[in-house]
């Protein structure tokens, strides 16, 4: 069963009361173990997918999206989110989403707005990360954050967020 999580800033972030992080790196680590605890016993990729994002959403400071797109046939489509509502439909190769599945590669942006063909869902976004959902060499989908800040995301928070997606691809089944 995951711990009641608690909305604070570096450093302050406590998933228990009085508990603390030093550092992105020792959150992250929380994280997947929390991640790990909500999956349990659990392989449906909605219900998890869903979790994943809240997760994250309430976990990581200055966010205002957090959320999936699904590879289908003819694209990325929106899947579980928290945030306002998106996109829903994304072309492999468009945006930030369909240039992260396309290169197979976490993509960072510090700002949004250099990003040639970003595509705007919430006009508070300043910066974004995305990373590939691969699962058996094979892109699923991706997972999507947004920021109302610029330059929030780092190399820190791609290996955090990597390994949130390796847990989540370990314990859902993705149609393999
Ligand atoms: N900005 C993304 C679109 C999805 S939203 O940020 C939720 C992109 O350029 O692909």
């Amino acid at each position: 069963m995951a711990r009641p999580l608690a909305t604070i800033k570096w450093g302050m972030f406590a998933s228990s009361p009085g508990k603390k992080h030093e550092s992105k790196k020792a959150l992250y680590a929380e994280l997947v173990e929390q991640a790990n605890a909500l999956f349990e016993g659990e392989h449906d990729f909605i219900a998890n997918a869903a979790n994943l994002s809240a997760l994250l959403f309430h976990s990581l400071p200055d966010l205002n999206w957090a959320g999936f797109y699904f590879l289908k046939e003819d694209g990325l489509v929106l899947g579980p989110f928290q945030g306002k509502p998106a996109c829903v439909r994304i072309a492999v190769g468009k945006g930030v989403c369909g240039t992260a599945a396309q290169q197979r590669r976490t993509v960072v942006v510090p700002d949004v707005q250099k990003f040639p063909g970003h595509i705007a869902c919430d006009s508070a976004s300043k910066s974004e990360i995305v990373v590939p959902l691969i699962r058996f060499d094979r892109v699923i989908g991706v997972l999507d954050l947004d920021s109302p800040n610029l330059s929030r995301f780092d190399e820190e928070d791609r290996r955090g967020l990597e390994a949130l997606a390796d847990v989540f691809l370990n314990a859902t089944d993705v149609g393999d």
